[in-house]
């Protein structure tokens, strides 16, 4: 049979009719077109099929459900049949009540989509949501960074040095354990990362030109430190003048074992320790805070402390 034949066989229905105006702008399944219809769900499949034969109708499958919607492609004899159904819906005495269900069962499934998000309101960021994790929220980050000389001290094998390195002009490595220099090398190597360079040396006189780069990093590095006002000074000398100090360390906490069990030299800082050794090397803009606690115990507290020069 041709394609016009077929197609005015599935509009010679009234029911088939009103189930091409209700598909006039959004998919349903075939269950909304039962609730707005008030017809059988078999005579909505049979109907459907007659529809999906002459190519006026298109299905798509989503998890169990099935969605129908009218061809958006159909141009031609067929965009005109689509319009003369609906012109034809229009007079049938259904059509009135159809656009009512309509607008009650497409209001419903946008509530269903938010009941959700209404649950969570006030609380989003405590309960999980798929896919949103702070490594993904931290690459986001990372691409907006632009294109620095970064001094990533105490960097032991490079997790943040290697991130940085996909997006910065050329980060230094500075290591003070000859083993882990070699193994973040050999890794950076491995991966391609020819901006990438580790050097063997103390954070509290690191191995790098003065007035020479962006930005200094100390990632739980500083509390290793003998002298941390020391190294706190010595990144002020290596960075560019409008450089940025960032040390990320543990908020003084009592947690004696860390001394054995991580080697660290010193419990964490005092937020004022932080405030008055940038003051002391000459740093501005000093912002520093809390920004993150453990939810295990002893429920270590992360520190952020930032600076220019
Ligand atoms: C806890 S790790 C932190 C590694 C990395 N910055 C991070 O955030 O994942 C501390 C690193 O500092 C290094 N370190 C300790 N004392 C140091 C010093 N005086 N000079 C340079 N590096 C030191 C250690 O070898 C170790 O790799």
């Amino acid at each position: 049979m041709s394609s016009t034949l077929k197609s005015l066989r599935a509009l010679s229905d009234p029911t088939r009719l009103r189930i091409v105006a209700l598909l006039e702008r959004d998919e349903l399944s075939v269950n909304e077109l039962q609730e707005v219809t008030r017809l059988g769900q078999s005579r909505i499949s049979t109907h459907l099929g007659l529809l999906q034969d002459s190519e006026l109708v298109q299905s798509r499958r989503d998890g169990k459900r099935t969605f129908y919607k009218l061809d958006p492609d159909a141009d031609g004899p067929a965009r005109e049949f689509i319009q003369l159904a609906i012109r034809g819906a229009r007079e049938l005495p259904e059509h009135g009540g159809d656009q009512i269900n309509l607008k009650r069962v497409l209001n419903r499934r946008r509530e269903q989509a938010q009941v959700y998000f209404n649950q969570v309101a006030g609380r989003f960021d405590r309960v999980y949501g798929p896919g949103r994790s702070w490594q993904a929220f931290g690459h986001l980050l990372l691409r907006i960074l632009p294109p620095l000389v970064v001094a990533d001290l105490g960097a032991g094998e490079g997790l943040l040095s290697e991130l940085l390195a996909r997006r910065c002009k050329k980060v230094i490595a500075v290591d003070n354990s000859e083993k882990i220099v070699a193994f973040g090398a050999a890794k950076a190597k491995k991966n391609g990362l020819k901006n990438l360079e580790f050097r063997l040396g103390d954070l509290q006189n690191p191995p790098i030109e003065p007035n020479s780069v962006d930005l200094v990093i100390l990632s739980q590095a500083l509390h290793h430190a003998s002298v941390p006002a020391q190294a706190i000074a010595a990144a002020g000398k290596i960075l560019r003048p409008r450089g940025q100090i960032m040390i990320l360390d543990l908020l003084k906490h009592n947690f004696e074992k860390a001394r054995e069990l991580y080697g660290d030299h010193w419990p964490g800082f005092a937020e004022s320790d932080l405030q008055r050794w940038l003051q002391d090397a000459g740093f501005k803009k000093i912002e520093i805070s809390v920004v993150a606690r453990e939810e295990q115990p002893p429920h270590f507290q992360t520190i952020l402390a930032g600076g220019e020069k």
